[in-house]
């Protein structure tokens, strides 16, 4: 990022089943955040795509009678749907089945059997295919389920090549102490590093009961594991997303990793990890950020516990969606999906603090001053002040990951921007010809400060954004952060007034 470039990615999404509000949660927040360092001006990379081998996948591929690669792409085609529904402007969806993956994921793992991080070992453990993970004993709930899916697991015993995981347990821990912020939030860096710490068991690398996956090259009864195989589409996709371009050199490491805390594991401690015995600069900064809960629990594919996004874009918008769950859901913690809580902030906030604001100060501008923005007349610098307050405000929290707190932020200045409509009454000053100075001034106000509430919101709610900008007469691809400044939009704009912004909704969507 000091470079002026910015890399990030999400998780790369299993293909067993349909995608639901946890993984459209973890590809807004990219977006948002992608959208945020583009406003900055920086050169972003911004990476999605489909975890796509495994028994797991084979198994749901059988159980709904597909070959693997069928049901990989049908499963793929949705999650890249979603993504393009969810107005995610992604650089790139990468499959682990693209050819150019597989080669490149078998190339890094001849090359660490060849500096003997990986070798010949047997293992027996308790196995869960929904994690793809052997656990401890110790780890298992009550009656021997996955601490995660709360599914029975089963033991497993293999001959198979290993990772020498544990010989990077100090350099791992020299990693933490050095750079403190590189987990984000602290809690979940106190956990990895408290994993590190009570000693790292080597890792089975291969499978020979799986043959959906990339074979190990120098022994091809076997596969490459498929979280090594997964991790490694971080590096791999730069090497072919551009035909003709590596984009290794511009982009590597990654500047911000995404994810929920089901993954930390494999991202804090073994990703790392994989990337010293490879030769290879860490990722910068990783965010895991909390579980989108329905009903108390964890929304997840396994458990069929699951919210489908689909219904409430078609109804209510993909800006409602992207607006409620960045908003509610405070980025690090767990937050809870309701059709009625999503509902009410988008009845409340989005249809009258921001919709009807609008409206009102288009139809005014309209009324009074002929559609023409009347000029500043400089009287209101307490506004402009605020302006600017909830600009640098705004790229502080978005800058610690406080993606809530930013969105917060602005929308005092909405609420702000009411205020001052019912407080200055334009309607009676339109009354009282001496007082025209206040109602241009009053209108100049309210449309530029609904101008930079759009530039900063637009993030966040995209496409609502540049409506509001073509509403107001102004260029709706002007939303760099410096557009935002008090004065640099177009002078002297007609107002062009367009649909209502958050319409009414009279169906449930859920
Ligand atoms: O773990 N709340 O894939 P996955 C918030 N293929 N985020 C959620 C969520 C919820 N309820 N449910 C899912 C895998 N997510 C591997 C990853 S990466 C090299 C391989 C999001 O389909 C969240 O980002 O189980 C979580 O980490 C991810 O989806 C898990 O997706
Ligand atoms: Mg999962």
């Amino acid at each position: 990022m000091a470079d002026g470039r910015f890399y990030l990615t999400t998780p790369i999404y299993y293909v067993n089943a349909d995608p639901h509000i946890g993984h459209a949660y973890t590809t807004i927040m990219a977006d948002i955040l992608a959208r945020h360092h583009r406003q900055l001006g920086e050169e972003v990379f911004f990476l999605t795509g489909t975890d796509e081998h495994g028994g797991k996948i084979a198994t749901s591929a059988e159980r709904e009678g597909r070959t693997p690669r069928e049901h990989a792409d049908i499963l793929s085609a949705r999650f890249r749907d979603l993504g393009g529904l969810l107005d995610a402007t992604y650089d790139f969806f990468i499959r682990t089945t693209d050819l150019e993956h597989e080669a490149e994921v078998a190339r890094i793992f001849q090359g660490l059997h060849d500096s003997g991080d990986v070798y010949k070992g047997s293992y027996g453990g308790w196995y869960c295919s929904a994690s793809e993970a052997f656990y401890a004993e110790g780890d298992l709930l009550e009656g021997r389920l996955c601490p995660v899916h709360k599914t029975p697991v089963e033991w497993v015993e293999e001959e198979n090549w290993f990772f020498r995981l544990s010989a990077y347990r100090d350099r791992l821990l020299e990693h933490y102490d050095a750079d403190p912020g590189w987990v984000q939030p602290q809690a979940r860096y106190n956990e990895a590093r408290r994993m590190i710490e009570q000693g790292l068991d080597d890792l089975s690398v291969s499978r020979a009961q799986v043959e959906w996956g990339v074979p190990v090259p120098w022994d091809p009864e076997q596969t490459i594991y498929v979280w090594i195989d997964a991790l490694l589409n971080y590096r791999t996709a730069l090497g072919y997303a551009r035909p003709g371009e590596d984009l290794v050199e511009r982009f590597w490491p990654p500047d911000l990793q995404l994810m929920a805390k089901d993954i930390l594991k494999f991202h804090a401690v073994i990703w790392p990890a994989m990337l010293m015995a490879a030769g290879l600069e860490l990722p910068r900064r990783l965010m895991i950020h909390g579980y989108v809960l329905k009903g108390g629990e964890k929304m997840s594919k396994t458990t069929g516990n699951v919210v489908d996004p689909f219904p409430f874009i078609e109804s209510y918008g993909i800006d409602a969606l992207r607006y409620y769950l960045a908003r509610e859901v405070r980025f690090g913690e767990d937050g809870t999906f309701t059709a009625e809580g999503f509902e009410g902030r988008y009845s409340q906030e989005l249809a009258n603090e921001l919709g009807n604001l609008l409206n009102r100060v288009v139809s005014m501008i309209g009324r009074y001053r002929g559609g023409v923005v009347p000029p500043d007349g400089g009287a209101d610098g307490e506004i402009a002040g605020e302006v600017s307050a909830a600009t640098a405000s705004l790229t502080t929290a978005f800058e610690r990951l406080d993606v809530s707190r930013g969105i917060e932020d602005v929308w005092r200045l909405v609420q702000r921007l009411n205020r001052l409509v019912e407080q200055r009454a334009p309607w009676t000053l339109a009354k009282d010809p001496a007082r025209a100075g206040e109602l241009d001034q009053t209108l100049h106000t309210l449309a530029e400060g609904l101008r930079a509430v759009a530039i900063l919101l637009w993030p966040v709610i995209p496409g609502s954004a540049e409506s509001i900008l073509a509403a107001l007469g102004q260029d709706p691809a002007a939303v760099a952060i410096a557009d935002a400044a008090w004065g640099a939009g177009r002078p002297g704009a007609t107002v062009a007034p367009s649909g209502q912004l958050f319409p009414r909704v009279e169906e449930e969507a859920a």
